[in-house]
């Protein structure tokens, strides 16, 4: 097992449903957090509320912004003397039929969901290869297993599906440096994400804790193991169905 005591992580999407319990399960194992997040308010009462347990530097940053990811990187090289974990957890949704989802939308999807996780992963991945050690972890989604993408949620799925087939391709490119690639796919998880969609039932969502059990499960494998993916979801997904129930006339008729 890996030990993870004094490693120190970077998160983004702290301050939110899924990433306050990775922050919790993180902060319970001592590993040093950096938490990333626009609201500087969240991001203390995450400092107030676990800053007992392990080290917390909160940095404000808008992950959608080059100049806010690189100072969240050189502010946390000048307090710690490295980044052994990234957790990229940022995210947003926006549940349209693409006909007439906002463009702003789409912008929003692409530089949260798709380009921080990339772009952060490539300012930390010198940093850990120097230091021979590093585990990135990218908070996917599980409607990459529903294929065809489920309507009103194409553009959010094919970035996830993007940056799924972008974790795979760097797990190989990573080994060698002794860095690890993990993505996790949680299934429709009780977030204020989730609370924006209409029409799920409370036996449909999972917990976030299980999400960030999942992400402790990946981060304490011994240094030969690497777990690629970890699929959580309901036992009671419905597969076949949308997420969405969805009514759509055929335009002939
Ligand atoms: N909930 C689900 O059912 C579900 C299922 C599968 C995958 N996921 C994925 O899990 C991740 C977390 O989702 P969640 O459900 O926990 O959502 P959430 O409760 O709405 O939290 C979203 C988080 O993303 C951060 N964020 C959004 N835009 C940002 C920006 N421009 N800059 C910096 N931070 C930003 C928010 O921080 P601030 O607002 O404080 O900046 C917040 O911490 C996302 O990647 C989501 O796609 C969620």
């Amino acid at each position: 097992m890996c030990n993870l005591e004094g490693k120190v992580a970077v998160v983004t999407g702290s301050t939110g449903g899924i990433g306050k319990d990775i922050v919790k399960a993180l902060a319970g194992e001592k590993i040093k957090l950096v938490l990333a997040g626009r609201r500087q308010e969240k991001l203390q009462e995450l400092k107030n509320e676990f800053g007992g347990k392990t080290e917390i530097l909160t940095i404000t940053c808008d992950v959608t912004k080059k100049d806010n990811l690189k100072n969240l990187i050189s502010k946390t090289s000048g307090v710690f003397s490295g980044i052994d974990i990234l957790i990229n957890g940022a995210g947003v949704s926006s549940q349209h039929p693409f006909w007439n989802q906002p463009i702003e939308d789409i912008e929003k999807m692409i530089w949260t969901n798709y380009y921080s996780y990339v772009a952060l992963t490539r300012m930390v991945v010198p940093i850990m290869k120097q230091n021979k050690f590093g585990h990135i972890i990218n908070i996917t989604s599980g409607s990459v297993m529903v294929d065809p993408p489920p309507r009103n949620f194409i553009v959010y799925t094919s970035l996830k599906v993007a940056l799924r087939a972008f974790a795979k391709g760097l797990f190989w490119e990573m080994r060698d440096f002794g860095i690890k690639v993990t993505s996790i796919f949680p299934g429709v998880t009780s977030t204020p994400l989730t609370g924006k969609l209409k029409n799920i039932s409370e036996e449909r969502l999972i917990q976030p804790r299980a999400v960030a059990d999942t992400v402790v499960f990946a981060l304490r494998q011994p240094a030969n193991v690497c777990p690629i993916e970890l699929a959580v979801i309901n036992q009671q997904t419905p597969w076949t169905k949308p997420v969405i129930p969805f009514k759509q006339e055929h335009p002939q008729k």
